[in-house]
């Protein structure tokens, strides 16, 4: 019988210091999120040194919590995976410097993970995985198609061209006045209203599978200094209605397409903005109605936003694979998948 492989998680790229215990690459004994959102809601977004400063504080009593959760002790764990970028690098060099002490200390191996890789495997905990497959990653910092055709090989087939879906979520809550992380919100807003406002669908229809989002930004922000200088009622729950209903329109169009047109087996949502309701419904309908054939997986929402399980599901693929990262190695705000390991 083949030994277990424990892989010990770590992931600090930004606003969340976390550690995980996970079991073959898809059980979770432990997942433990410090969150600093509330640290930084006063200032409406992530503040690099305020998240620094929290995650070397909170990085040793979330190991030690994520591994007695676990019910094992270092000894145990057969290699240390941790984010190795993209993200604040201040942030990264805290969890890439807890992770090498302890790969050094212990004897581990030590394996550098793309955090949008992590993203994606953070799927591999709802259902297997099955190639070949397509997965829209849409976070704070990334929107992506990616194509796989096997564990571990990334094809980055469209990707946006200017901000991520979630950095437009995020902005375009600020202009309404509220609190970070904006997404969330708009979300819930979105819920009550009507596209009535009927903003652009930016490259919807064109050839390739890339998105712009920063027109539709400018679109609502113009529509709200507008309204206000008129002095006329805002209506909220409409605006935040018409915003998703645009983002969601070319997101949800696109990925379809790309979904015929690679002939995958599944499709997977990732990253932050996978919590959102109106995308993960209308993704669920049109898959059903034009994807017979194809699974579409789903994390559940403790899985969507950034967690260590999927930094470990990820690295356990690179540990059966041999992709190993020597103590050289080092926090890479810009880390592009083929850096890693992937296309
Ligand atoms: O993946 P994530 O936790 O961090 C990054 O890697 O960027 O994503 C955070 C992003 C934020 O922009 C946040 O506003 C957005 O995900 N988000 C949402 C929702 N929940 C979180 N956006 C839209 N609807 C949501 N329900
Ligand atoms: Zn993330």
């Amino acid at each position: 019988m083949k030994k277990e492989t424990l892989i010990l998680g770590i992931e600090s790229s930004c606003d969340e210091t976390a550690v995980s215990v996970v079991r073959n690459g898809k059980e979770m004994l432990s997942n433990v999120v410090a969150s600093q959102i509330e640290s930084h809601k006063r200032f409406g977004g992530v503040v690099p040194e305020i998240a620094s400063r929290h995650h070397v504080e909170q990085i040793t009593i979330v190991l030690e919590e994520a591994l007695e959760q676990a019910g094992v002790t270092m000894a145990d764990i057969d290699a240390i995976a941790v984010t190795e970028g993209p993200g604040l690098v201040g942030a990264l060099l805290i969890g890439v410097n807890a992770a090498k002490t302890l790969a050094f200390i212990h004897n581990k191996p030590l394996i550098g993970v793309h955090h949008i890789a992590g993203h994606i495997y953070a799927n591999r905990f709802e259902t297997e995985m099955q190639f070949p497959s397509l997965s829209l990653v849409v976070s704070g910092g990334h929107t992506e198609l990616v194509v796989m055709r096997e564990h571990g090989r990334f094809d980055i087939i469209g990707e946006t061209r200017d901000d991520a879906a979630g950095e437009a979520y995020d902005k375009v809550a600020r202009t309404l006045g509220l609190t970070y992380p904006g997404g969330v919100q708009i979300d819930k807003l979105a819920a009550t209203g009507e596209d009535s406002f009927h903003f652009p669908r930016a490259m919807m229809d064109d050839a390739s599978y890339d998105f712009s989002f920063s027109g539709l930004k400018s679109s609502f922000i113009n529509t709200v200094h507008n309204l206000r200088q008129k002095e006329m009622a805002l209506n909220e729950a409409d605006l935040a209605a018409s915003f998703q209903a645009s983002v969601v329109d070319v997101l949800v169009a696109k990925t379809i397409r790309a979904a015929k047109e690679y002939d995958v087996k599944q499709l997977l949502l990732a990253g932050g903005v996978a919590a959102n309701r109106g995308l993960r419904e209308r993704l669920t309908e049109q898959v059903a109605s034009e994807l017979p054939d194809v699974t579409l997986i789903i994390p559940p929402l403790s899985l969507c936003g950034d967690n260590a399980a999927m930094i470990a599901a990820a690295g356990t693929i690179m540990y059966e694979q041999g992709v190993f990262s020597d103590l050289a190695m080092n926090a890479n705000p810009g880390l592009l998948f083929e850096d890693t390991y992937g296309a």
